[in-house]
Formats: C-alpha cells, structure tokens, sequence
C-alpha cells in the first residue's frame, strides 16, 4: 500500500434504497479522499447521511452505485464473503451503544475480535494481544469484568480495545460518545485521536461539535452530500442551518472537494 495515496477513495458514492421516485437517498453522489493517519470528522443533522457514509466506508454496507476504495481494494464490488474478510483485517468499527457481548469478560470480548480476523491466531496469543489492546485504552485492571459490571465510558473503551486489537488501518466510530457522560466522551476521543499517530486513519461521526473541531478536518454532510470541508478548529454549528448563516458568522468553509 502507498503512503501517498489516500486510504480512502470514494467518488461518486451514492447509497439509495428503492427505484424511482419514491428511492430514499442515503449518500448522494459522494466524492471523498481520507488520507492515512487522518482524523476526520462527519458531522451534519439527523438524516444526513454519516451513519450511512460511515457504513459504507467501512464495508458494513454496499453502496448503490459509484466507487469506493479503501485501504487498496475495491471494496463496492466484493462480494459479502470477501468484504467481511476484508473487513476483519481492515477496519475496527465503535458505535454508539458499544454492542458488548454481555455475557463475556472485557478481554474475552476483545479476544473474540482477534478469533473472527484471524482463525489461525492461537488462544494463548489472542489473549495476550486482548490484554495489550486493553492495556492501551487504560483497563488492563479490569479486563475480567462483564461489561455490566463497567461504566459506559469504560465500556466504550473495551469496544475501542476490540477495534484496535486486530491493528486495523482504518476505525470507524459512529456517535462513538453519543450515550457518555462529557468527560468519559473526552477520554474516548482522545483515545481515537491518539490512533493516527500510528498512522491509523480515524472517521469520527458526531454530533459534538467540540470533538468534531478537535479533529484534522471536518466533512460536513447535507441531504446526503458533502456540503462543505473545514480545517480544525472551526465551530461549523451555524453551518447545518444554511450557507448564509455561516457566511454571516464569518466561517471560512472551503468548497466540498
Ligand atoms: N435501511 C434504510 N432504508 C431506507 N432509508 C434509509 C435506510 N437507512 C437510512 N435511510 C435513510 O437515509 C438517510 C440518511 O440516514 P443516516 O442514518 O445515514 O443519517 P444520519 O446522518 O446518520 O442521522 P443521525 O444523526 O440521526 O444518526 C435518512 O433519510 C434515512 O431515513
Ligand atoms: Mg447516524
């Protein structure tokens, strides 16, 4: 894989459900590159298409029609054996509500994650590699704990130590602190953000502006189409509303590329 081309290329992305007329737009005509080592951020309103972009670019979902690549493959057009292989070696997905197996430890849940990438991987080594993701997101102390026995926040990390242990290229986290507390939302993004310097590309869809400014860029999402991109730091809250609100409050946005 080349450093130089981006980890991920989408372009003229489009995920629609239905024919005709009455099709639901998901993602419209997308054109997208993420580069290795970025931390990008989704943002927009409710309906706007991230979780579905965010689906897409993790082969979670296949897209209706344009092409997507990601990480060197070609991944609209594999078939769903193949994308879940290659997803297993890719990508490392947190979602909102942490999807823990509840009736297995924090690090068998981390193990499992080891097990479905990679048959082979032996059981003594999928729980060492379980103990050292663990250990990297601060809970190698609890890693016998059901997650009803963790907090949400806590919680959030065992599914960040899933994500990370298979040392996937790509995380892609939807509302990853969606249902935390601001300081447990705080440790998670800082967890994410401190990925990239791996060289780990991050897609970080929120609705928390403050984390969203905190990331290198900002893809702002409308209607299913990027509206706009930023650099960081730039409070894109008057954006959703319209373009002139952002104009009016002096928001430099640069074209959607
Ligand atoms: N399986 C589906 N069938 C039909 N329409 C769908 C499906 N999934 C999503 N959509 C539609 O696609 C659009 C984008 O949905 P999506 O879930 O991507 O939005 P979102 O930006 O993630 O919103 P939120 O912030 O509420 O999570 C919405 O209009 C939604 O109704
Ligand atoms: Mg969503």
């Amino acid at each position: 894989m080349e450093l130089h081309v981006p980890l991920v290329q989408a372009h003229d992305l489009t995920r629609k459900w239905g024919k005709g007329p009455h099709a639901q737009l998901g993602v419209d005509r997308v054109d997208l590159n993420i580069g290795h080592g970025e931390l990008a951020s989704i943002v927009g309103p409710s309906g706007s298409g991230k979780s579905t972009l965010g689906a897409l670019i993790a082969g979670i979902d296949t897209p209706s029609s344009g092409s997507l690549v990601v990480d060197g493959a070609r991944i609209d057009s594999l078939s769903n054996d193949r994308l879940a292989q290659w997803r297993g070696r890719t990508v490392g997905i947190v979602f909102q509500d942490f999807h823990l197996i509840p009736t297995l430890t924090a690090a068998e849940n981390v193990a499992l994650a080891v097990q479905f990438a990679d048959r082979t991987v032996r059981r003594a080594e999928r729980s060492d590699r379980s103990n050292e993701a663990l250990d990297a997101v601060g809970l190698a102390d609890k890693s016998r704990r059901l997650p009803a026995q963790l907090s949400g926040g806590e919680q959030q990390r065992v599914a960040i130590a899933r994500a990370i242990v298979t040392r996937p290229r790509l995380i892609v986290a939807d509302e990853p602190t969606g249902s935390l507390d601001q300081a447990s939302g705080h440790e998670v993004f800082e967890l994410l953000a401190g990925l990239t310097g791996t060289g780990t590309t991050v897609v970080l869809i929120t609705h928390d502006r403050e984390l969203a400014a905190g990331a290198d860029r900002q893809i702002a999402m409308l209607d299913g189409r990027i509206a706009a991109h930023t650099a960081a730091g730039v409070d894109m809250s008057s954006f959703a509303v319209s373009d002139e609100s952002a104009a009016a409050s002096g928001v430099d946005l640069e074209p959607a590329r």
